[in-house]
């Protein structure tokens, strides 16, 4: 089956169950920090999704909700179980909990997948995944995938870490350019220290370095993640290099959401305010309507979409509020609204007729499938 097949099966058969009830069946600890814990759906359900998509997890900790958005690490080509690497942030609230708490046969709930952010949009033939830390989680969906359906794919797979005890997957990538001939991984780290002899190499990633590892750069489709720094490191070097930066993507969750296009979207905005509310006496109350869920809500014309669900209690799940995560997803189904930005929705949910809520406001009364 080609990719392009694979893809056109995967949007027909789309996983994007709001919310899923999954048993943890599996954990694995990857190194000191990070642990990888894989989970079955309760009711037979297989996990399609794009490699490089993420799900939310709905957690309750302590009597208080969390909604968190992870990477998902396996492969839609495995697609019974959904796996997660997830890295212990000292001090959060989320992750050390999980670390600490999941265990064999934990059930959570997760919502199903979102994220522009993937290689089965993105027709290429050779490609270079550039990662740092646990950046590597999406690559690694991405290797897994290739390596089950497209065993000769050219894959240069460059991962930066801080010493050797943070390098993450490393047997898993070992096997993989051990069963792989075009699959060629380098990990570099910025500290090596003592711990071990590491023979491999060294140093932050600069285009010297960048160009003597991928000579062919030029040639590549690249995916890049890790932390908002690096990957600017990343396009100044490539920019440097001459690279064409409509071969890369990049997976960020910028909260604030990309400068450019909130001015734009602010300028579009005060057109339809002229439009809309001066011509009323009184600002207009919209109706929006909740089909599943039963609930009618009045709603101001400046109320974001998602702020008025957080309000009622309808929990569909967030994580950026600015667009881009695509994790607060509904289905419109009447209605007219505008929505600020929507850089997260994929063309899939957009041509099913899904908006971003935390976005959006409404135009006029609007029914929604939730
Ligand atoms: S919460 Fe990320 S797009 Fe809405």
């Amino acid at each position: 089956m080609s990719i392009r097949e694979l893809s056109q099966l995967q949007n027909a058969i789309s996983w994007n169950t709001r919310k899923t009830p999954v048993t943890c069946i599996n954990v694995i600890q990857e190194t000191h920090d990070v642990k990888t814990f894989q989970f079955q759906a309760d009711d037979a359900q297989l996990f399609h999704f794009k490699p490089g998509q993420f799900i939310g997890l709905n957690l309750e900790i302590e009597g208080q909700k969390h909604n968190r958005s992870y990477t998902i690490a396996s492969s839609p080509t495995r697609p019974h179980i959904l796996e997660v690497t997830i890295k212990k942030e000292a001090g959060g609230a989320v992750s050390p909990w999980l670390h600490e708490n999941i265990e064999v046969g934990s059930s959570i709930e997760v919502r199903g997948p979102a994220g522009r952010f993937n290689n089965l949009d993105t027709p290429s033939k050779k490609v270079l995944l550039i990662s740092a830390g646990s950046g590597i989680t999406p690559m690694m969906s991405m290797s897994r995938f290739w390596t089950d359906l497209q065993p000769n794919k050219d894959i240069v797979f460059l991962n930066w870490v801080r010493g050797v005890e943070d390098i993450i997957f490393r047997r898993e990538i070992a096997l993989l350019d051990s069963r792989n001939k075009n699959f060629k991984p380098e990990i570099i780290c910025t500290q090596p220290g003592l711990s071990e002899n590491w023979l491999g190499k060294r140093g932050r990633i600069n285009k010297t370095t960048l160009n003597d590892m991928v000579p062919d750069l030029a040639e590549r489709t690249i995916f890049c993640c890790g932390p908002e720094g690096f990957m600017e490191a990343v396009k100044s070097c490539l920019q440097v290099l001459d690279f064409d930066m409509a071969n890369y993507h990049d997976e960020s969750f910028d909260p604030g959401g990309k400068k450019k296009k909130v001015s734009l979207a602010k300028a579009e905005l005060s057109k339809i305010n002229l439009l809309e509310p001066t011509k009323r006496e009184f600002p207009p109350i919209y109706s929006l309507k909740l089909k599943k869920s039963k609930l009618e809500l009045e709603v101001k014309p400046n109320d974001i979409l998602l702020d008025v669900l957080e309000s009622a209690n309808v929990d569909i799940g967030s994580s950026c509020r600015g667009g881009n995560c695509g994790a607060c997803h509904v289905v419109k189904l009447s209605g007219k609204t505008h929505t600020r930005t929507e850089d997260g929705l994929t063309d899939e949910y957009r041509q099913q007729g899904h908006i971003l809520t935390c976005t959006t406001k409404l135009l006029s009364d609007v029914e929604l499938d939730i």
